[in-house]
């Protein structure tokens, strides 16, 4: 029997994918060596890693305009690195809709002028407040929301227009229904999870 895991981090992966794996790791196609332990400047290595990206982008149907980069430090690193490399004007609007919303928000207050747009912690998270143009300050330099609240079980079914970039912290919903990428200026995801379904 095997067992799923629906707590945080890594999720179910596939028994076909797990056996390949299994069958690559003495010997990644006959190279071998096994894919954790050759070069990662290999040309071996380079062709998975540009196959990945590009398999990513044929399944989220992400247009030529946008790179795809595979980083380290997680969905919590980039509660650091979207606002240092996005702060141009200095200010930012959160919108505070979970405890993972939360954290990116305090996280940003380190580096500018951010303010919480939006919140639903008086209800203790169990809502997406309604959201529209006018909730955001005319002058930022981008708006950030949280696409699923993984703790809280919520998610936006409508994500709001913005007339500055749209930056979503994905993690627990990356992958799991078709999204227009064009909504978004910047889209980040850390640990891997399945969605909860919404009733
Ligand atoms: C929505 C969301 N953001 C951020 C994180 C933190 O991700 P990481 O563990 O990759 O830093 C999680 C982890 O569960 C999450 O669900």
């Amino acid at each position: 029997m095997r067992v799923y895991n629906f707590s945080p981090g890594p999720s179910v992966l596939p028994e076909e994918v797990l056996k390949k794996i299994q069958q690559q790791m003495l010997d990644y196609e006959g190279t071998g060596i096994s894919i954790t332990e050759m070069s990662h400047r290999s040309k071996t290595f380079e062709a998975v890693c540009d196959e990945t990206v590009n398999l990513f982008k044929e399944l989220m149907k992400i247009p030529d305009t946008y790179d795809v980069l595979f980083l380290q430090g997680g969905a919590s690193l980039q509660f650091e690195a979207v606002p240092l490399n996005l702060l141009v004007k200095g200010k930012a609007d959160y919108v505070v809709t979970g405890n993972f919303a939360e954290k990116a928000y305090k996280e940003a207050k380190k580096y500018g002028d951010i303010v919480c747009a939006a919140s639903s912690a008086d209800k203790n998270f169990t809502y997406i407040p309604g959201l529209d143009e006018k909730s955001f300050r005319p002058d930022i330099d981008y708006v950030h929301i949280t696409s699923n609240n993984t703790i809280f079980g919520t998610k936006y079914s409508k994500f709001p227009k913005t007339k500055a970039p749209l930056v979503c912290d994905m993690s627990s919903n990356i992958l799991s229904e078709v999204m227009d990428i064009n909504d978004f200026g910047l889209i980040y995801a850390g640990a891997q999870k399945i969605s909860r379904p919404q009733g």
